[in-house]
């Protein structure tokens, strides 16, 4: 019977047929241990010379770290650990022998891995983090359904920018020109709530960042989510809700996938209850007086997310930014029309910004003003401007980075592991 490696522990005493390939080996005298991946885990396997054939034997010994291979035994309990358990095994075929994979059990430099990232997806880290952004991805799927919304996809190639024209690829597109890459699906998805009332895209975009950081991919996923008749609060409440599902679905799901990452768990769990909210301004002024030297009217550096959620045990909410750094769609709050109905969400231990959202400017007028103000070309947008002219509501929505979310819930340092092949300014490869 074939089995995986999850369903083990159900099997004992039965002969069982395990496919993958050998992870780790060694060996004392007549008895050989195999580290076996199967995709869904590990399996210890068992090859005792004096059980099995010489074939068997043989094959044993020639196998090499990363070889495919099927192996099939009996399921018993670990001879000393509680709810562990191997194959003893009968039989072995080889269906690929690999030689000399370049990945071995000593410290590789971060290049040297990212270099060979198409093999070191096979690490137990890696596997864990692939993991970990599928549950995550999940996850924001399941709330969203919870909540109304449902997928509408936006399209990668477009006429004109959604985030500023200064991150912006370009690419030749037939007779027509230059496309760009989206930057971010919103102001398509604006379009679709007067249809469906609540959608989101989740998929790649595209900055062409000049930033080389720890927290910056040029291609990274995201997911828009965008509501009809949904102001600011609500906007939040909606943020807070789906952030906090997230933590939980990952807790519940990845327990295994958190202790390989070495994760602090008590820290996650501590990040699900009701979020802090700061004004810009507020935050502006907690800044100061934790030694930042930020002026008013300045984006917040990583520096400075860092320092204000640094005593934080949960996401802290930035809301009502200055209008001038923050995109033309974004309503300005009728109470003081210099700052915009916007948030990003800062996210705990450093981790930055998670999302960026804001309630829609659904004036006509004034959408057209705030363009003219950015250099905008209006022949660009005169669609999206048509969603003013035919009932318009109040609206909102927001984005959240999927690979940041990632970094989080992980706790890995780099950006660069929360995305299977990444993409940054020195990185095309492999
Ligand atoms: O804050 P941003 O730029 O917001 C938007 O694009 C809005 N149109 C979203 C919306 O309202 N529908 O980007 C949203 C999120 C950020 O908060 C961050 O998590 C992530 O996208 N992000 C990046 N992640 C990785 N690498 C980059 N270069 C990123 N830039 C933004
Ligand atoms: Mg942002």
């Amino acid at each position: 019977m074939e089995i995986r490696s999850s369903e083990l522990g159900r099997q004992v005493g039965e002969n069982v047929t395990v496919k993958g390939w050998l992870f780790n080996k060694r060996s004392s005298g007549p008895i050989a241990f195999f580290e076996i991946r199967d995709g869904f885990g590990w399996v210890s396997a068992v090859i005792n010379k004096n059980d099995v054939s010489l074939t068997v034997w043989e094959n044993a010994e020639k196998l090499t770290q990363e070889s495919s291979l099927i192996v099939t035994g009996i399921v018993a309990k670990h001879p000393k650990k509680e709810n562990v358990f191997e194959l003893q095994v009968s039989d072995i075929q080889i269906l690929q022998l690999a030689k000399d994979f370049p990945i071995s059990k000593k410290e590789h430099g971060p290049d040297f891995l990212m270099d060979n990232r198409h093999l070191w997806l096979r690490s137990k880290s890696q596997w864990a983090i692939l993991r970990v952004r599928d549950a995550i991805i999940t996850a924001i799927n399941g709330y969203l359904h919870d909540q109304g919304f449902i997928k509408v996809d936006s399209p990668i190639f477009t006429p004109n920018a959604c985030e500023g024209t200064t991150t912006l690829f370009a690419v030749p597109y037939f007779d027509l020109g230059t496309a760009y890459l989206s930057q971010s699906g919103q102001l398509y998805i604006e379009a679709a709530i007067a249809s469906v009332g609540r959608c989101y895209d989740f998929g790649p975009v595209f900055r062409a960042e000049k930033s080389k950081t720890k927290r910056h991919l040029t291609e990274f996923w995201m997911m828009d989510a965008e509501a009809a008749f949904v102001e600011h609060d609500q906007n939040l409440q909606i943020q807070e809700g789906l952030v906090r599902h997230v933590i939980r679905h990952c807790l519940t799901n990845c327990a295994q996938e958190l202790v390989i990452l070495e994760r602090d768990v008590e820290k996650l769990k501590k990040a699900d209850a009701p979020f802090v909210r700061y004004t810009y301004d507020e935050a502006i002024q907690k800044l100061a007086e934790l030694g930042s030297d930020i002026k008013h009217g300045e984006d917040l550096g990583n520096d400075d997310e860092v320092l204000l959620t640094k005593n934080s045990d949960v996401p802290i909410f930035i809301e009502k930014w200055p209008k001038e750094i923050k995109p033309f769609y974004m309503k300005l709050d009728p109470a003081n029309p210099n700052r915009a109905l916007n948030d990003d969400l800062i996210a705990t231990e450093g981790a930055g910004e998670l999302i960026g959202g804001s309630q829609r400017e659904e004036d006509v007028d004034v959408l057209i003003e705030r363009m003219k103000h950015e250099g905008l070309n209006r022949a660009d947008y005169e669609w999206y401007l048509d969603l003013r002219r035919y009932g318009a509501v109040p609206h909102s929505g927001f984005g959240i980075g999927l690979e940041r979310a990632v970094r989080w819930i992980t706790g890995v340092e780099h950006i660069r592991e929360t995305i299977p092949f990444p993409r940054t300014i020195s990185r095309l490869k492999p």
